[in-house]
């Protein structure tokens, strides 16, 4: 059966592990393995502006022996005249997997009903799955483990990242909390799917409204735009709504002393986070921009690997 990464949790514990420990064995050597060579062709689809994205999934299919074919909604038919669906037959004959950065969740998951090959969630609304994997790598590169560790996200819980971050650090282990009003909590039906998940891997899921008692101990602090895109028009309130939730150097100071602080990125600084954070000697975002490709990259050969 083909298998698809839509969401975080697509993917069990031990499948999540062994992507990641062949993700760090490709960052040591680049280009040895190249299931794509011939070279065959990956669909990047955006519906959405992407810079990290854009260029992991580029760089990295072509690493890989492939070619990524980047094609925007903007001026294709899917979005406009044709269903994902359709898009998904005409693709799935010409390419070897199919990325799709877009809106609503439910748009993947027909694409994904709709086609022989994997569909790879590029960022929804909803979840972000691609980026955790790179996180899951950097946490694992600068603590050594996942399993047990305490991840405190802050902001807007409710968006790709924050709810990302509940499946998939609950499926490495880890206990993820997410410091938010209680209108930008994650999806009770997320948080869930995630206590469920937490039963096979003694992690677990808590959500406050108070960020100082979230960050107290924590290993790794998170944050997210407060403007994800798509929410333009909120800015304002969401902006009110937010401050409280800043990741400041105070608030890090309530952390672990050798806490990391990683961000997806892009960043407002001053907003979400201040520079002193974001780009001190507790931050490792640069580490986790350029993870996106390793993670991805096996990510893809794993996905072309079930096949
Ligand atoms: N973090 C991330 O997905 O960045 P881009 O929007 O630049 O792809
Ligand atoms: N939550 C952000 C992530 C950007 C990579 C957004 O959706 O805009």
């Amino acid at each position: 059966m083909t298998r698809h990464l839509l969401r975080d949790d697509d993917l069990t514990p031990t499948e999540q592990a062994e992507i990641l420990a062949l993700a760090a064995d490709l960052k040591k050597d680049r280009w040895q393995i190249q299931p794509l060579a011939g070279p065959q062709t990956v669909a990047v689809i955006f519906d959405k502006s992407s810079t990290r994205t854009r260029v992991s999934f580029a760089v990295g299919i072509a690493d890989l022996g492939g070619s990524p074919l980047i094609i925007s909604t903007a001026n294709s038919q899917l979005g406009g005249k044709e269903t994902p669906a359709d898009t998904a037959r005409v693709l799935e004959r010409q390419v070897a997997a199919i990325v799709w950065r877009t809106y609503a969740q439910a748009g993947l998951e027909e694409m994904a009903a709709g086609t022989r090959v994997p569909v790879i969630n590029a960022l929804s609304d909803d979840f972000h799955p691609c980026q955790i994997l790179a996180d899951l790598l950097t946490i694992q590169e600068h603590k050594g483990e996942l399993k047990g560790l305490t991840l405190a996200f802050f902001g807007d819980g409710r968006t790709n990242m924050g709810q990302s971050y509940v499946l998939g650090g609950v499926t490495a282990g880890m206990h993820v909390r997410v410091a938010s009003p209680v209108e930008y909590a994650p999806r009770e039906d997320v948080v869930a799917d995630a206590d469920r998940r937490a039963e096979q891997t003694g992690g677990s899921v808590a959500l406050y409204t108070d960020p100082n008692e979230a960050a107290a101990g924590a290993d790794i602090i998170v944050t997210d735009t407060w403007v994800s895109m798509g929410k333009e028009d909120e800015k304002l309130q969401r902006l009110r709504d937010l401050t409280p939730y800043k990741v400041s150097q105070e608030l890090m100071s309530l952390a672990k002393d050798d806490a990391i602080f990683i961000h997806c990125l892009p960043a407002d600084r001053g907003y979400e986070v201040d520079a002193e954070v974001i780009d001190g000697p507790q931050g490792v975002v640069w580490d986790e921009a350029e993870n996106r490709l390793h993670a991805q990259k096996a990510l893809l050969v794993w996905l072309l690997q079930q096949q």
